[in-house]
């Protein structure tokens, strides 16, 4: 920390993660402590990252926080619980140093400052990708770079979302559950890194959603109360899924890697449906995603394909490079594009394929123009960077969004 100049200031980007276990459902709402461990893959920064500027100056008169521009409320709790969290970390550290020299009493002096914080996503949030994990990991990234925390923080980061604490690793990670009541034992760990697979790679179909759903914490809390599917999954079914999984990761086996993750999120879909009231994320488009990928892989006699979806009707398919142009032709046909001149793949670049009649005849059925508005191709990604370059900060010397100052 450079407590002498008039504002430190750092700036670090995070990723987004694709549960292949998935977690749903807390023990304890504060800490946020799940039912089940889970597992995810962290997609890569080119193409979705949360970017974040924090920064603390003495003249800084109150904490504040802007999302995407616009200022927001920094008095959310679980944004409270990251930003004290850091803070005590802060205040160990340096009274571990000592404190009785003049750089720890600056330091102590510093902790005292306010903060502000700038934060930015790369995607709309609007296309309804899981953007809080990436958020907070970030959040909790950039103050840990700015107080000079080091250490466990993806502890923190479960303390703004639990799916934020796998956003801390890149490649392939899986967030413990862990025993303990005060949560220490639960964390994320990463299982392989991104270059384990090269591979892999990570389709979204952004599926035109005409209504919110329920947000995922509440959902859950509903589940946990009214679900005995959902009870028997997390202490009877995760347990042995999660070895499986890692196995399938370990050994790159994208037959079985695929199957266990569309089973996954096939049963936390049911366990969604078993809630009471129940709750329904996926639509009839994600049905028919779920239906193409089926004839799909039918008609190639192996999973080539893999689905998974979150809570909403964004579908998330997983292939081998192999398959990529073949399979986005098979979606433009069963999904023709009508988005009005935007541009309908982003992302990594497709090359052009031209499957055969066989195939599109036993694949493609009742065309549904318009039903996926975009689609995006991305691959496993790293975790949490600091970006050097001072342009990219998103406060300015005073301390404010550099467009609005
Ligand atoms: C379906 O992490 O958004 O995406 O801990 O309440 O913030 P909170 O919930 P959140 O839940 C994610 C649920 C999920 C599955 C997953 O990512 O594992």
């Amino acid at each position: 920390m450079a407590e002498d100049k008039p504002l430190s200031v750092v700036t670090c980007t995070a990723p987004v993660n694709i549960a292949v276990i998935k977690y749903w459902g807390k023990r304890d709402e504060e800490l946020i402590l799940p039912i089940n461990s889970s597992l995810s893959v962290t997609l890569h920064q080119d193409q979705l990252k949360t970017t974040t500027t924090a920064a603390i100056s003495r003249d800084f008169t109150e904490d504040r926080l802007w999302l995407n521009g616009k200022e927001n409320d920094i008095g959310q709790p679980r944004l409270q619980s990251c930003l004290r969290e850091i803070r005590r970390l802060a205040r160990k550290r340096h009274s571990g140093n000592g404190n009785s020299g003049d750089s720890s009493s600056r330091s102590a002096l510093s902790l005292a400052y306010k903060v502000h914080i700038a934060s930015e996503n790369n995607f709309p949030t609007a296309a309804g990708l899981a953007s809080s994990a990436a958020g907070f990991a970030c959040l909790v990234y950039a103050l840990a770079k700015l107080y000079g925390v080091e250490g466990e923080l993806s502890e923190v980061a479960r303390q703004g979302s639990g799916s934020a604490c796998r956003s801390m690793f890149g490649g392939f990670v899986q967030w413990v559950m862990g025993q303990s009541a005060d949560g220490k034992d639960s964390i994320a760990q990463q299982v392989a890194p991104e270059t384990h697979w090269p591979e892999l790679r990570v389709l979204i179909l952004v599926v035109s959603a005409e209504k919110k759903h329920v947000a995922s914490t509440a959902g859950m809390q509903t589940s946990v109360k009214t679900s005995l599917l959902l009870k028997h999954r997390a202490e009877a079914l995760v347990p042995e899924r999660m070895s499986q999984m890692t196995q399938h990761i370990q050994q790159r086996d994208f037959e079985a890697f695929g199957e266990l993750t569309m089973k996954d999120s096939n049963q936390f879909h049911a366990t969604c449906l078993d809630t009471f009231p129940p709750i329904f994320y996926l639509n009839d488009i994600s049905k028919q995603v779920v239906a193409l990928v089926h004839r799909y892989n039918a008609h190639c006699g192996k999973n080539k394909v893999a689905y998974t979806f979150d809570a909403g009707p964004n579908a998330v398919l997983f292939m081998l490079d192999d398959t990529v142009d073949e399979f986005v032709e098979v979606v433009k046909r069963s999904f023709p594009p009508e988005n009005n001149g935007g541009q309908f793949l982003k992302g990594l670049p497709v090359g052009s394929a031209t499957p055969s009649e066989e195939l599109l005849s036993a694949v493609v059925r009742d065309p549904t123009p318009g039903a996926i508005q975009y689609m995006l191709l991305t691959k496993p990604g790293p975790g949490p960077a600091l970006v050097e370059d001072a342009s990219c900060h998103l406060l300015g010397a005073d301390g404010l969004p550099q467009s609005s100052s």
